[in-house]
């Protein structure tokens, strides 16, 4: 059984808001702030890696500039919002985080872009180790085509991924779920960090259905340094520096947490073919 659903929701710009993390999935959506980040402050798993990044204090084109990364944390019982009272949810955190003052201090001549993708393609039965890197997972063919296409200034556009890494991933059109959205990475004071929540169920305590499916997704991370555009919702399109793609699983599992030894075999426990594309594009509003 395959679910088909594809929605591409409306840009929104919100340059005035404050929050530097958007959530999805329907159970996510309904978690405070202050709950989840209780929740992720004990996570149960964890995975990250360093990625090449910019300096976007100097204006574009900047100047590279160490100590990015992306990391992934997975919580197995999040205490649900009002949609799941009195049930708990797995949420799995995509986050970036820069040099300090760097996102919070960025020049408006920035646009950073985000793509993060999970398919069941993408699931391991086991730890994978990938520190980030996407080979043996991803085609050279996908590889490269998403790094020309984050050079050529257009991944950034929308959230359509290349051909090759479409297919691969079975993206086709119509099926998968997808969104595009643009929101300041500069916002008074928050951290130099960068946050995409998800969530999609609610459970009862006890029921590691989710958290088993979660610590084996590995998620596609695109991360786009391009030149703002003339409004907030999309950068200019020109050719930009290159960004990066990174695969990552939360796959360091805490000494008191379930691990893949326990979990159940996802072979047999997942009929259901979901495929989940978030875009979030990131303006730098000044
Ligand atoms: C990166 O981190 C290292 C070690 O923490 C530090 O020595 C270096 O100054 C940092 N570089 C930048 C650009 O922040
Ligand atoms: C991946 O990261 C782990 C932990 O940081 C490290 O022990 C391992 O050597 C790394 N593997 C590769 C291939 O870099
Ligand atoms: C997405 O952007 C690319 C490059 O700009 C373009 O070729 C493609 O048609 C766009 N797709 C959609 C659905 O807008
Ligand atoms: C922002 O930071 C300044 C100085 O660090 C501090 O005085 C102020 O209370 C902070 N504002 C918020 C909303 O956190
Ligand atoms: C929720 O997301 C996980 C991870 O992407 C996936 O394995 C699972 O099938 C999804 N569940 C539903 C009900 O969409
Ligand atoms: C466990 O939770 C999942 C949602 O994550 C739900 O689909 C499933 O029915 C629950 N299992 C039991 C035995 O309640
Ligand atoms: C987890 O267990 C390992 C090996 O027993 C130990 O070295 C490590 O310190 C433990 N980590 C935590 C956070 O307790
Ligand atoms: C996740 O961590 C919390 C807090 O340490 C713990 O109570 C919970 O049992 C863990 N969940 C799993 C599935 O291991």
């Amino acid at each position: 059984m395959k679910s088909n659903i594809f929605i591409i929701a409306s840009l929104l710009s919100l340059c005035s808001a404050d929050a530097s993390a958007d959530s999805f999935g329907n159970e996510a959506e309904g978690i405070s702030d202050s709950d989840w980040n209780l929740a992720m402050r004990s996570t149960n798993a964890t995975g990250s890696a360093s990625i090449p990044g910019y300096n976007l204090r100097k204006k574009y084109p900047g100047e590279k500039s160490d100590n990015w990364t992306v990391s992934i944390s997975v919580a197995s019982d999040i205490i649900g919002g009002n949609s799941a009272a009195g049930k708990f949810v797995t949420g799995t955190q995509i986050e970036w985080k820069g040099p300090p003052g760097v996102i919070s201090g960025a020049d408006s001549s920035w646009f950073l872009c985000r793509n993060v993708y999970s398919s069941l393609k993408l699931k391991q039965s086991g730890a994978g180790a990938t520190n980030g890197s996407c080979s043996g997972l991803l085609s050279d063919g996908c590889l490269s085509a998403l790094q020309d296409s984050l050079e050529a200034g257009t991944q950034c556009q929308n959230t359509t991924l290349p051909t090759d890494c479409v297919d691969e991933l079975e993206l086709t059109s119509g099926q998968g779920f997808g969104l595009t959205s643009a929101h300041p990475a500069k916002s008074s004071n928050t951290s130099d960090s960068i946050q995409i929540r998800y969530g999609n169920e609610s459970h009862d305590q006890g029921n590691f259905t989710a958290y088993d499916a979660a610590i084996r997704q590995v998620w596609l991370v695109v991360t786009g340094f391009a030149q703002a555009g003339s409004d907030d919702a999309h950068p200019r399109g020109s050719a930009g520096q290159p960004g990066s793609v990174a695969c990552l699983q939360a796959d360091e599992v805490q000494n008191n947490s379930r691990d893949f030894k326990n979990a159940a075999d996802i072979a047999s426990s997942s009929l259901v073919h979901v495929l989940i594309g978030l875009t979030v594009a990131v303006s730098l509003c000044w």
